[in-house]
């Protein structure tokens, strides 16, 4: 261990640099990163609002925002972090002692690492759901059961504290298990076979969504636009859907850029892994729509669109025992990788900041998540009723997370890389021929924080 001292005005910042670990090649960072994005953003969340913003056009516009926001701005926050090689509250301080920048720009590295925590503590709620549903696919809960009866199922085990809790211990459990093993041996090895193993269910299920009767009603409704549809309202959706789904704004990205290696291509490596991102998306959504056609399922149901429609096709369908169990094995892989980025800043913040053991570090993290997620239990039975703004506690998170944390932390992200930085270091991390590097320059300084500042107009209700 060494020690890193950095002198500005009357203060001096003491860094510890731990002996940071690394990925141990670059296909093992790609893996990880497309672990992270792909999510119940993109299995569970893009295909409602999917439905709900009328299809096809809506897809088409937040494919746009992944290739020029998206894209953009996860270059950005993979060089902040490789550039420090720390977890985002120290990147923000050396990067900022770096720059001789306003010292207030630390503050993002703290409200990341709070995103983080704050969004786990429901994302762990709604991923013990989906394992919860993995035992009634098994058990045969959907076998021949009507719209009425999944809708009893699914607000029967809503109502139940005791049934969340457990799922969203095991979940949590599971969670902090994992990130305790460490950079490369938890992280890594778990990607390594969970992304191959999603990979795989996903396309079983879209062989199966192709033998179906509304196949093609359902790719119409996808990818055919009508720009009818289109209200400004969501083309600003689709904008924020961009930013959750890549895990762009809070640190996540910045933490796994810490461990990459110098020789990786950060430019490729982010389309890659966004393309990938946007695949299983287009792919949920081609499962999805399908069945939804097939057995007359409205496609605009909302939040619920696979809990309480999904179970219906699985319960009458040919072959529906097995695809509803590999479906919701599916949810819960792809949510399980994404746990465990949204609490990576947390611990190795408290591993290189607070010089806790790694173990200490997912204890204590893990515990206080754990705890946080009662308040989302909670707020779907015993509390109901009790509003904050309007807001029950589930609500209240998501809103403060998804549409006020993420935006702000990815358009203070870009101008940091764009305008703040010394354009010299910018240009050394990414290494890109000088054509490449002006339109990311364009992107990230002009494009993306325009963009993200109307997604910020429109969340708090001005626009
Ligand atoms: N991208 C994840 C999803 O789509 C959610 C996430 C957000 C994960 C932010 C990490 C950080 O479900």
């Amino acid at each position: 261990m060494f020690t890193l001292e950095f002198f500005t005005g009357t203060e001096m910042t003491d860094i510890k640099k731990t002996q940071h670990e690394e990925w141990s090649s670059r296909f093992a960072f790609i893996l990880a990163a497309t672990g992270s994005a792909v999510g119940l953003g993109n299995i569970w969340k893009f295909p409602y609002i999917t439905g709900e913003n009328g299809g096809g056009a809506f897809v088409l516009v937040y494919v746009l925002c992944v290739a020029l926001i998206g894209i953009p701005i996860m270059m950005a926050e993979t060089l902040l972090g490789r550039r420090s090689r720390q977890n985002p509250v120290n990147t923000m301080v050396l990067l900022t002692e770096e720059a001789q920048a306003d010292k207030n720009w630390h503050y993002l590295g703290w409200m990341g690492i709070t995103a983080g925590f704050l969004i786990l503590s429901y994302y762990s709620v709604i991923a013990g759901w989906a394992s919860a549903y993995v035992l009634k696919a098994f058990f045969g809960s959907f076998f021949s059961a009507d719209a009425i009866e999944i809708k009893g199922i699914f607000y029967d085990f809503i109502a139940s504290p005791i049934q969340l809790i457990f799922w969203h211990t095991l979940f949590m459990v599971s969670t902090m298990w994992i990130v305790a093993q460490g950079v490369s041996n938890g992280l890594e090895k778990s990607v390594r076979f969970l992304m191959p193993g999603l990979c795989l269910l996903l396309i079983l299920l879209v062989a199966y969504a192709m033998t179906t009767s509304g196949y093609f009603q359902g790719l119409n409704f996808l990818f055919r636009p009508d720009f009818s549809k289109l209200t400004p309202g969501s083309v600003l959706t689709a904008m924020g859907q961009a930013f959750f789904t890549l895990s762009l704004g809070m640190g996540s990205v910045m933490v796994y850029g810490s461990y990459l290696p110098k020789s990786v291509s950060i430019a490729k490596a982010s389309i890659i892994i966004a393309s990938a991102d946007t695949i299983v998306a287009l792919l949920a959504g081609i499962i999805i729509f399908p069945i939804v056609f097939t057995h007359n399922l409205h496609p605009d149901s909302g939040p619920g669109l696979i809990f309480q429609t999904l179970p219906i096709a699985f319960g009458s369908m040919t072959g529906g025992w097995l695809f509803g169990i590999l479906f919701f094995v599916m949810l819960v892989f792809a949510a399980l990788t994404s746990s465990i980025a949204l609490i990576e800043p947390a611990v190795a913040w408290l591993v290189e900041g607070k010089g806790l053991t790694r173990k200490k570090a997912c204890i204590w993290s893990g515990l206080a998540t754990w705890l946080l997620g009662f308040g989302t239990i909670f707020s779907f039975n015993n509390w109901s009723t009790f509003k904050i703004f309007d807001r029950s506690i589930f609500e209240l998170l998501d809103y403060l997370t998804a549409n006020l944390m993420l935006p702000i932390g990815g358009f203070c992200i870009a101008v940091f890389a764009g305008w703040i930085m010394k354009p010299h270091h910018s240009e050394e991390e990414l290494n890109l021929p000088k054509p490449s590097h002006h339109l990311w320059k364009i992107l990230v300084c002009y494009v993306a924080p325009l963009a993200v500042f109307l997604v910020f107009l429109h969340v708090i209700g001005i626009l």
